[in-house]
């Protein structure tokens, strides 16, 4: 179908091709109405700020296995989830998982805060992540952009500016595209555009669902995108 919205078209490739992460509600699951727990989706979010997917999975079950509830994790030693968090790398995000656990338990009644605005106040929580959780957690219509989905929407709209003067434009750009209806599912289905299809090198086009509507793969510029800060 080559027709619909642009988000539209990468939603429907997203229900077909969204990688299996332990963090992710399955599509079956979603169709019967669950929706993402906040608390993983943050525990999830915090651990992917410097790590890779493949490295986070074991320990995202792990925690969650250990401390179900973010009450259970605000009630845990700070030495025992230093101890969980050995090999994820970046300490200083343990202790603020842990400090962020005690606020929202406590001062916050166990609830997470449900905008941008007000997850920006938690410890170890900045724009990015403040956007990723609003948008997945809580279907705020958040632009949510990391390195991979800089990629997909420099090359989308053949946004030759180099980074980092690029990233304004690519914010607006990206605003554009994002849709009332499933803005969490939104930003996931560009961030795995990004990880598996819109790779730096060899992008798959011809697998790609915004083929036709991509700026770059029309100038066949797609692998020179986004252009590299000049030394
Ligand atoms: N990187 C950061 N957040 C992510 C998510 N929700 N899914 C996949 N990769 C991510």
């Amino acid at each position: 179908d080559p027709g619909g919205s642009p988000a539209g078209r990468l939603l429907d490739w997203y229900d077909r091709h969204a990688r299996d992460l332990p963090w992710r509600v399955s599509p079956l699951a979603r169709a019967r109405g669950r929706r993402p727990d906040p608390y993983g989706v943050w525990l999830s979010e915090i651990m992917l700020q410097q790590t890779t997917v493949k490295t986070v999975g074991p320990y995202f079950e792990d925690f969650l296995a250990r401390w179900p509830r973010v009450k259970d994790l605000a009630a845990a030693d700070t030495a025992e989830v230093m101890s969980a968090w050995a090999g994820l790398g970046y300490y200083s995000r343990a202790r603020n998982l842990h400090a962020c656990a005690r606020m929202v338990a406590g001062e916050l009644g166990g609830i997470f805060p449900q905008t941008e605005e007000g997850l920006l106040a938690l410890p170890g929580v900045g724009p990015y992540t403040a956007a990723a959780i609003a948008a997945i957690a809580f279907d705020e219509p958040a632009a949510v952009m990391d390195g991979n989905v800089e990629r997909v929407i420099s090359r989308l709209f053949a946004i030759t500016t180099p980074l980092p003067a690029a990233k304004a434009e690519i914010r607006d750009r990206l605003r554009t595209l994002v849709p009332d209806t499933r803005p969490g599912d939104f930003a996931q289905a560009t961030m795995d555009l990004g990880a598996t299809l819109c790779s730096p090198k060899k992008p798959a086009c011809s697998l790609c669902p915004w083929t036709d509507i991509c700026a770059a793969a029309a100038q066949g510029i797609a692998e020179t995108l986004p252009v590299k800060p000049p030394k």
